[in-house]
């Protein structure tokens, strides 16, 4: 087999989105093909160009450009401080960045709760002024709704259930999701709510890996799983996270692919420690 970044070698024979989509954007119909195809699929989250670039490159399909920007990559403490113009300017640039990927924006904490017209109004900013593809908000039945209405306007949305970080002052934190029957009963409505609505892929967040299995084979729409197993046809992690950027600890779903904080931070202090001595700049970096 082919291990070519688009076409990497734990992708199946004749795989959708892993086997030669080069000259076009990945669509929400590929992902569709995918789930029917039993082909599982990456996502991470991008919040600039260059980031994004490095991931597209990689064969990566599908970038989240999330609201998590506001913890990983803005400096707050949680997503509920992001705004509308933040989203519309981190995911213009992943679109800028990228040639291959679909790009999801994610709807911002204050950007669609209020009804569906203000759902609508904000979407199309994402689509309109950013050029992404998709949108991504949080809630089950009580967004179904607002989906509804974005999905007969010709927006395709993504759904997120299960840990809605949004939410994370009425969780009292980040808890597990869907544990205990009632709590597995409702994630199971909220995921039929949405597909129904006609999203057309669901996010699945801290939910143990059972119900998100049972989750995934009931919904004709692919699932997308964080931190709630191996049973969902998609996976997506935090890019701060699955990169090592982040400081401190991680949540124990996330594996670490690489240190960049460290690497970073081994060439900041180089750098400094070449300049102090006076070693950099050396001859070849000098104009003549
Ligand atoms: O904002 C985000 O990064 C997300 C993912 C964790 C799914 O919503």
């Amino acid at each position: 087999m082919n291990a070519s970044p688009l076409q990497p070698a734990q992708a199946p024979e004749g795989a959708v989105l892993y086997g030669g989509i080069t000259n076009r954007r990945v669509t929400v119909r590929d992902l569709a093909k995918a789930k029917q195809a039993g082909e599982r699929w990456a996502m991470l989250t991008a919040y600039d160009a260059l980031t994004a670039g490095v991931f597209d490159e990689a064969g990566i399909p599908v970038l989240l450009v999330g609201d998590s920007a506001g913890n990983c990559h803005l400096g707050y403490e949680t997503t509920v401080p992001v705004t509308m113009d933040q989203m519309v300017m981190l995911s213009a640039a992943v679109v800028r960045g990228t040639k291959r990927a679909l790009i999801v924006g994610d709807m911002p904490f204050g950007s669609y709760q209020e009804s569906p017209a203000q759902a609508m109004h904000n979407a199309a900013r994402l689509m309109k002024e950013a050029g992404v593809g998709a949108v991504k908000l949080e809630g089950g039945e009580r967004s179904a709704r607002s989906i509804e209405l974005l999905v007969e306007a010709g927006i395709p949305v993504m759904a997120h259930i299960g840990l809605t970080p949004q939410s994370v002052h009425a969780f009292g934190g980040y808890p597990v999701q869907g544990r205990g029957d009632e709590a597995a009963h409702q994630l199971l409505r909220d995921a039929k709510a949405v597909q129904q609505a006609g999203a057309f892929s669901v996010v699945l967040e801290a939910v143990p890996a059972e119900l998100a299995a049972q989750v995934t084979e009931q919904l004709a729409v692919p699932t997308v799983g964080i931190g709630a197993g191996a049973g969902t046809d998609a996976q997506v992690l935090v890019w701060t996270d699955f990169a090592g950027m982040t400081a401190g600890r991680v949540p124990k779903f996330v594996k670490q692919y690489a240190n960049l904080r460290s690497v970073l931070g081994d060439a900041a202090r180089e750098f400094a420690a070449d300049v102090s001595a006076g070693t950099f700049p050396a001859p070849e970096h000098t104009f003549k």
